[in-house]
């Protein structure tokens, strides 16, 4: 885990400088492989996907096209330039989730930082972006903060149904998953506000919607709330096989950056991405961009 200490301590070095518009992955090779994943609740049975008639196919064909505005200045794949600022860095990030999931396990994944507003829906909505434009990859991003929710403001799609209604067994799951205009990208939206989230999420509910969604999708990718102030992602993780912590640089304080680290067993952590790093050292940088930088990574 030397890598995500090296990439704390420069997040701690650069606060002195001003802020930029980029991510920067670090990305620590897995430590243990493959991932053993923590006991789950067993209140749920296992239900086998294709037997409950889970295909991708079904889900064409019974979740209708939503139509979504993602935010231009922060959606960077939705339009037909490849080249906006900050796109090589989830492509970046991308090439190493495929070189980790080479050695171990890898298709659920959690973005979490150590408090709100560090860039955790920003990474996990441009990283599900990245993933489909590879050719036939699908992706699924969920909004898995239930209390203060903001993945449907990035794409601009709509909040509700969502997680939360299917927790409360009040929705299957065709009715609160979203295709919008991306081909293979799929949102499933936090739904209403709820006000016991630790405990829908524990219910078992969300362990059978997993099973359920997982065969269709290459990647599962999980927004969720911030660390240090509430349980949930620490609950979240042992629904995962990797958790990915974002850290804004000049910005997250470094002792409680370390602090959420540590909530998270080593071998699930993948590693840190420094959201807003300096534009100084990445205009260095011609692998990364090779362009002036804007406010927006
Ligand atoms: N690299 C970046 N450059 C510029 N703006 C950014 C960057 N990353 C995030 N932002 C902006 O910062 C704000 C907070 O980002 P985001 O919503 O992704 O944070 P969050 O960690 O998900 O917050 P919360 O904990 O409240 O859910 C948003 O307005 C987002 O557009
Ligand atoms: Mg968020």
């Amino acid at each position: 885990m030397s890598r995500i200490h090296d990439a704390l301590k420069r997040a701690e070095q650069e606060r002195a400088t001003s802020m930029g518009g980029h991510v920067e992955t670090t990305l620590a090779p897995p430590e243990v492989q493959p991932v053993s994943m923590p006991p789950l609740e067993q209140r749920v049975a296992s239900v086998p996907a294709m037997a409950a008639g889970f295909t991708y196919e079904t889900l064409l064909a019974r979740c209708p096209q939503t139509n979504w505005t993602p935010d231009p200045r922060t959606m960077l794949f939705f339009q037909d330039d490849e080249n906006r600022i900050g796109a090589e860095a989830f492509r970046t990030l991308r090439s190493r989730l495929y070189q980790i999931r080479e050695k171990m396990p890898l298709k659920r994944l959690m973005v979490t930082s150590a408090l709100p507003k560090e860039g955790k829906s920003f990474v996990t909505a441009n990283l599900g972006q990245v993933m489909v434009r590879q050719h036939g990859r699908r992706a699924l991003i969920i909004d898995a903060d239930l209390r203060s929710p903001g993945m449907h403001r990035h794409l601009g799609a709509p909040q509700t149904p969502g997680l939360s209604d299917y927790l409360l067994g009040e929705c299957d799951e065709f009715s609160v998953l979203q295709r919008g205009p991306m081909e293979n990208l799929f949102f499933l939206p936090a739904g209403r506000l709820a006000s016991s989230a630790s405990e829908l999420l524990t219910n078992g509910r969300l362990k059978l919607l997993l099973q359920r969604v997982e065969p269709m999708f290459d990647w599962i990718i999980m927004d969720t709330p911030p660390v240090i102030p509430v349980a949930d992602s620490t609950l979240l993780a042992n629904f995962c096989d990797g958790v990915l912590m974002v850290v804004r640089s000049n910005v997250t304080p470094s002792d409680l950056a370390r602090r959420a680290r540590e909530e998270f067993q080593d071998k699930l952590l993948l590693g840190v991405i420094l959201n807003g790093a300096p534009s100084g050292r990445l205009e260095r940088s011609k692998y990364y961009y090779g362009e002036a930088v804007s406010s927006h990574a």
